[in-house]
């Protein structure tokens, strides 16, 4: 492909792009039984010759499109998505075409530094502490892995232990425990890093989600300690206040789980939820979700940085970089900079601006949530966060009632479970949804009621 034909294939991209944009009001939010049949378009037999890339571009932006869900757009509820802020997006168009390998400074001195500011700005806006370490990882999954590893390494090298020279057999016992709700990709780390489901320690939570202090486990130092900022189905906060100056105490680690919910710190309004997470030890989030960056940002904070460099370190003899070098705090080793959205994001919108993003989700969740109480529709939460957690009289009239609405494709909120019983779960977290957008939400509700 010559240069001319290069430009023009970017050009019909971005093209597209802006079409795509300009629709997302109107769109459906979930696409038609027709746009998943014409699906079986993007597969077939590998040929052995290739294809037009015009044609693959065009392939790609009329029947992937056609099949993708407005979760970009003001009327998508389900999974705490997220939208991408403008500057967010422009920001990775242009990331596209340096196509930086941003895994230290010498591999991309503009990214090194482009994460490097937003690892500050971002403990600056959560209010966390500032020696900490920050790596920008693919998701709170992959990056709760790393505290998670990081937290093992510490608690063992504190009994005299180096897991990373002596391994795991024979070394001493790290418990782990966690909140009864905590979340699936959690569980997904422990497992993955060898703790075994069977062995990890439940701690009662009451009736919003929230782990009972007086009824912890005993916890030592030996144990990490898990806690959640903004409990996946009610958005609730653990008390950390109450709970982590005990644990700290007794030497143990605490984590804390804030994919979404530690933007709180941000609101001023919010904030009291929140008190005491800064005293934990390592923390998770994304800026995929609450901060509207593309999907891909996310970021594990861990208070003793030279621990998280040591757990995580790639140096070869032909790529030694600084101990703070993403790839030697991140589990990737070749890598896009996962902290641009973070950048791009914080020096446009501010302190303020976040708030009032942060502000925003939680205002429209007590719209909807006194919305669908006067439709006689029951709310199980308390309403703190983004989430509003709701039900119908019947396990049977739920599930009808969702499945109308998500045919519908004006709105879209997806399942869940609560208590043992199907709830359905409405999440605000786009920043393009406005009044108007949860006006619209609460007639699609009434008129499948
Ligand atoms: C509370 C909570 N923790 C962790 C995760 C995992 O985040 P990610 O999808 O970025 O891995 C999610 C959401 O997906 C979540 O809601």
């Amino acid at each position: 492909m010559n240069k001319t034909e290069e430009i023009s294939l970017i050009s019909e991209a971005d093209e597209s792009a802006r079409n795509y944009l300009k629709s997302i009001e109107d769109r459906r939010v979930f696409p038609d039984q027709a746009a998943l049949l014409n699906l079986d378009q993007l597969g077939g037999k590998l040929s052995n010759d290739g294809a037009d890339s015009f044609e693959t571009l065009n392939l790609l932006a009329s029947v992937g499109e056609a099949a993708t869900v407005t979760s970009n757009g003001p009327n998508y509820y389900g999974f705490v998505i997220g939208a991408t802020l403008p500057v967010a997006a422009a920001a990775d168009r242009l990331a596209a075409a340096w196509d930086q390998c941003a895994s230290s400074h010498v591999n991309s001195p503009a990214m090194a530094k482009i994460e490097k500011v937003a690892g500050e700005w971002l403990l600056d806006v959560l209010g966390l502490p500032i020696e900490s370490g920050v790596g920008f990882g693919t998701s709170a999954t992959a990056c709760g892995m790393s505290c998670l590893a990081t937290a093992r390494a510490g608690l063992l090298q504190a009994q005299g232990w180096d897991v990373a020279e002596q391994g795991l057999a024979g070394a001493p016992v790290i418990r782990v425990v966690v909140p009864e709700t905590v979340h699936v990709t959690v569980k997904k780390a422990l497992k993955l890093l060898g703790f075994g489901m069977s062995n990890v320690e439940y701690a009662t939570v009451d009736d919003q989600g929230r782990v009972v202090p007086e009824k912890l486990p005993p916890i030592d130092a030996q144990t990490i300690l898990c806690l959640q900022a903004g409990e996946v189905n009610t958005g609730e906060f653990d008390r950390f206040d109450q709970i982590i100056p005990a644990a700290k105490r007794a030497g143990a680690w605490v984590h804390v789980d804030g994919a979404f919910g530690l933007w709180a710190r941000a609101s001023r309004q919010k904030r009291s939820l929140t008190e005491g997470v800064e005293l934990a030890d390592s923390w998770t989030t994304d800026g995929h979700k609450w901060l509207n960056t593309p999907y891909e940002s996310a970021v594990a904070i861990c208070r003793n940085k030279s621990l998280l460099a040591k757990t995580l370190n790639a140096d070869a003899v032909y790529s030694t970089a600084e101990d703070d070098a993403q790839k030697n705090i991140t589990l990737e080793f070749s890598r896009k900079a996962k902290g641009l959205g973070f950048w791009a994001v914080l020096r446009t919108l501010g302190r303020d601006g976040v708030e009032k993003l942060v502000d925003q989700y939680c205002d429209h969740a007590m719209e909807i949530a006194a919305g669908v109480k006067e439709l006689g529709i029951t709310v199980h939460n308390r309403v703190v966060l983004n989430q509003v957690l709701c039900s119908l009289e019947t396990d049977e009239k739920t599930r009808e009632f969702l499945d109308a609405v998500q045919r519908s494709g004006e709105v879209w909120f997806g399942p869940s479970v609560w208590k043992g019983r199907p709830v359905f779960r409405i999440s605000v977290s786009s920043w393009r949804t406005q009044s108007y957008h949860v006006r619209k939400l609460l007639s699609v509700i009434d008129r499948h009621l």
